[in-house]
């Protein structure tokens, strides 16, 4: 019996980077998997065919995860083609970092809908499927960002704390029907969101991080496994930081 045998899950933004490493370790554990991301692109279709040579279903939509009208048709495909889903990873996000003196209107309000919005969009479009079955697991991923704030990060400081108000609130609206909701908080995780960082910020994370080593995507990977679980049954409105202990 694998952990997540029986189950399906939907993850946000997963052609590359966590979402991507989240997706083949779900599949592993038995569980079936849809994901999406912007387009349609070689990573996707690659993905798709790696998740189905595991032996589960595996589908790509292709969904800009701000778009509330897109995450309704997506609910709607979902509840057609797989008639349930247990476990939701709002994972979907970007950066546009600058100070706040320089950071455009336009920077602040797309890390707002992409990081943010997004959350709200497929948790209520989720949702009803998860009241219906009486059970879910709702996984947000937040950042420590979110908990300690960031130079530089603003936009996206206030988008991932806003995660953590919605995951504390969607756990007190969606307990009572065995719907668990909790958010991840990474630290400095490698994936293509980072790769861009230059050697002297890197050199300056990894001396920060009690830790000493930047995290992998598996390692963030793992935590979202236990929640999607069974063995994270009564676990509910966590934030759980992921990060060596970076937040301290
Ligand atoms: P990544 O940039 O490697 O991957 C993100 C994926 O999301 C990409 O495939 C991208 O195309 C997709 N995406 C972007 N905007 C989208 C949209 N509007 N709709 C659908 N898909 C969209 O990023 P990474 O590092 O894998 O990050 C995943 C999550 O983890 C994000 O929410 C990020 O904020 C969070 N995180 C990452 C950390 C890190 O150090 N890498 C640290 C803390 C949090």
């Amino acid at each position: 019996m694998k952990l997540l045998d029986n189950k399906t899950a939907l993850i946000t933004g997963a052609a590359r980077g966590i979402g991507r490493c989240m997706a083949t370790m779900f599949a592993d554990e038995g569980a079936n998997v849809i994901f999406t991301d912007l387009k349609e692109t070689d990573s996707s279709t690659a993905l798709v065919a790696e998740l189905r040579a595991k032996g589960v279903r595996a589908d790509f939509l292709a969904a800009n995860a701000a778009d509330t009208a897109r995450a309704a048709e997506v609910a709607e495909w979902v509840a057609k083609e797989y008639g349930r889903l247990d476990v939701l990873v709002n994972n979907a996000g970007i950066t546009r970092d600058n100070l706040l003196l320089r950071m455009s209107a336009d920077d602040w309000n797309a890390v707002i809908e992409t990081n943010l919005r997004s959350v709200f969009n497929y948790t209520k479009a989720f949702a009803p499927m998860m009241l219906k079955q009486r059970s879910g697991s709702i996984i947000n991923i937040s950042s420590i960002v979110g908990l300690i704030g960031n130079g530089g990060q603003a936009n996206y400081a206030a988008a991932k704390a806003g995660i953590v108000g919605f995951t504390r609130s969607m756990t007190k609206e969606l307990g009572s029907r065995n719907i668990r909701c909790n958010a991840i908080a990474p630290g400095f995780i490698e994936t293509p969101m980072t790769k861009q960082l230059g050697e002297e910020a890197r050199r300056y994370w990894t001396d920060q991080i009690p830790m000493r080593r930047i995290g992998l995507d598996t390692d963030v990977a793992r935590v979202a496994l236990f929640l999607a679980s069974d063995l994270a049954g009564y676990v509910s409105g966590q934030v759980i930081c992921c990060d060596g202990g970076l937040n301290l």
